[in-house]
Formats: C-alpha cells, structure tokens, sequence
C-alpha cells in the first residue's frame, strides 16, 4: 500500500540518518531495553546514555537488580529525576526473578502487568528488545502519523485509533516492521519534530498530507472517535 511504502522510506532513512544510540545495538537483550525505556520516560537520551551505561554495568539482570536494596537503587538512579522510576524498576526485576524465571517476557500483556510498564513500554520492549513488529506508539510517532497521514500540524489527544493508524504505515515483512517502528520515533526526533520541522531534511516531504496540504496550522484536537 502507499502508507506502507511510506513505512518502507523510513526504514532507509533510518538506516544512514540513526543516532548510534547503545541501546539500540544488536548486542543488547530485552532486560537493557527495559531499562533505556524506563529512564528515556521523562528524561532526555544525552542524560540517559551514561547512566545507562553504569547502571547495566551494575546490575545486568534482573536478578541482580532485584538483589539491590531500594536505597542503593535510588543512590544509583541520581539525577534522571523522578525517582519513584527507580523503584518500581527494582519491583519489576523482583517480579520478573519471582514470576518470569528472571526474564523479561516478549508478551505485551504481560509487559504491561510489570509495575512502572504501561503501554508505550510494553510495546517498546517487546519490539525493540524481542524483535516482535508491534506497533509503538509515543508523543513522537503520534505527530508523524498525524502529519503524513491525517494531514495536521500536531496529534491532538491520545486516541485508541493511534495504534491501528501506525500500524497501516509498517512495512510487511516483520524485521522491517521493528526496524520502522524505531524510525518513526527517530523521525518525529530529529526531522518531524513540534513546533518548526526540518521538512528539508525528510525522506517523505513529497508524500506528506499536511505538506501537501499546504502545512495548515494545527486546530485543535480533532474529533473523537
Ligand atoms: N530508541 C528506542 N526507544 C527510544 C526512546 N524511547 N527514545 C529514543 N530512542 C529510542
């Protein structure tokens, strides 16, 4: 389908246009994962990538992490800031080592049931870390589809359709659906960004509808569904 060759698009651009960002290395399990997307929750990727790297280096599983006191945890969390994060993670490794053999299940549900998991987490990790091509859907990606597909300046409120409209841009074949999902985050990042975007620097400007339309201003939210 066209949406889908839009999808195609972005994969290639992620390709040559990525930040070599660790977590995102072929090497990394679905227990690092977790971990990057719980601290890239409300903090910006320039302060995660160090702490990242210590905390992995500290506690490379779950098990390890779950053998932490709660106060070592939040010494280590420092300053990423709301560190309530810090000890639901240590719950989530204590679940995890409890309930799940010590490793981090590649179902969404039961991602979600994972105390600080909700559902753009529970996505993530099941694609970014277990290679399923689930649709992953963040302040970022609701902008690109908002603007390549419904044609509007910014994505109003969360809605349940958001999922299904990602899921009509995703490529097929399944390696390419993870790798899209990471490329539409990286796009609304870095090119597709709020306020003035770098239209001049995207892959599909020419099969955009809010470009084609004419880059009209955003109105509002848009009706519900
Ligand atoms: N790559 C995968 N997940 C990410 C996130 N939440 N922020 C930035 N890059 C990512």
């Amino acid at each position: 389908t066209p949406a889908q060759e839009l999808g195609d698009t972005l994969v290639d651009w992620f390709a040559t246009a990525a930040r070599d960002l660790p977590w995102r290395r072929p090497d990394v399990d679905a227990w690092a994962v977790l971990v990057s997307e719980v601290m890239l929750q409300q903090t910006p990727v320039s302060r995660v990538e160090p702490a990242w790297r210590e905390w992995m280096a500290r506690w490379p599983t779950p098990a390890s992490l779950a053998a932490a006191s709660p106060a070592e945890v939040i010494r280590a969390w420092g300053k990423l800031g709301y560190p309530r994060r810090a000890l639901r993670l240590r719950e989530a490794a204590v679940t995890l080592t409890e309930r799940h053999d010590g490793a981090v299940p590649a179902d969404v549900a039961a991602l979600e049931a994972l105390p600080g998991i909700g559902v753009y987490t529970a996505r993530a990790v099941a694609c970014f870390g277990h290679g399923q091509p689930q649709p992953v859907v963040d302040t970022n990606v609701r902008r690109v589809v908002a603007r390549l597909i419904h044609g509007r300046a910014e994505a109003g409120p969360a809605r349940a359709a958001d999922l299904a409209d990602v899921a009509l841009l995703a490529p097929p074949e399944p390696a390419r659906a993870v790798r899209f999902s990471v490329a539409a985050m990286e796009l609304g990042a870095l090119v597709c960004t709020a306020g003035t975007p770098r239209c001049g620097a995207c892959p599909v400007r020419d099969r955009c509808a809010w470009r084609l339309a004419g880059c009209p201003p955003y109105e509002g939210p848009p009706r519900r569904v």
